[in-house]
């Protein structure tokens, strides 16, 4: 029998995005409309990563469709990345109440969502967008992180999930709504993450 891997990801993928919408792991799950597994393609190795859903993304079930998902499509776009040929998801899956930071324990309990779908689609770089999704990835490679600033437009090679890869980090797009001088940085920070030799998957 032929099993194609693409089909079997996909399966795997569905079979895992199902588990977290019906997930009651953490409390998060009380507050939610819909939870937000992520979506996307692997068609450049890179994954996405930002904190947790907004009120547009719980309401829709999607990740970045609110107004700083609108400022990542663009800031993409201007680099010729479709957002369909991204994986965009967040550390955690649920929005949590008035978009606060989610608790580390809510971090705690979602985090093997995001290590199972590194395990499946296999990144070659993930771009954590935001303190806290650069704490929570970095940690995996044995590195801690207490600022932004120490780690931001910078990429670190190593090894989360059994995958090796590169965690990348940037600013969260929301902080770059609130503070529009960080658009250059940001832009380019992204420019080089989707620049920088990587080859294409396919
Ligand atoms: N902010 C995030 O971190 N994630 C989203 O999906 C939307 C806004
Ligand atoms: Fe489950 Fe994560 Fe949602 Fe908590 S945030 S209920 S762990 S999917």
């Amino acid at each position: 029998m032929v099993i194609y891997s693409e089909y079997t990801h996909a399966v795997d993928l569905q079979e895992l995005h199902e588990q977290i919408r019906n997930c009651t792991k953490c409390p998060l799950h009380r507050h939610r409309k819909n939870a937000v597994p992520g979506e996307g393609g692997m068609k450049l190795g890179v994954m996405l990563v930002g904190e947790a859903p907004g009120a547009v993304e719980d309401e829709q079930g999607r990740p970045f469709v609110g107004p700083a998902g609108q400022l990542l499509t663009k800031s993409l776009s201007q680099l010729g990345v479709h957002r369909e040929d991204v994986f965009i998801t967040n550390v955690v899956k649920c929005r949590p109440p008035e978009n606060r930071t989610p608790r580390e324990d809510e971090v705690e309990a979602c985090m093997p969502y995001l290590l199972k779908q590194i395990e499946i689609l296999k990144p070659r770089r993930v771009v954590a967008l935001g303190l806290v999704s650069a704490v929570a990835l970095l940690r995996h490679m044995g590195r801690g992180v207490e600022r932004l600033s120490d780690v931001r437009g910078r990429c670190f090679k190593g090894r989360i999930a059994g995958i090796e890869l590169e965690v990348c980090v940037t600013y969260h797009p929301a902080a770059v709504l609130r503070n529009p001088k960080l658009r250059g940085e940001f832009q380019s920070d992204l420019a080089v993450f989707f620049g920088g030799g990587l080859e294409r998957y396919f």
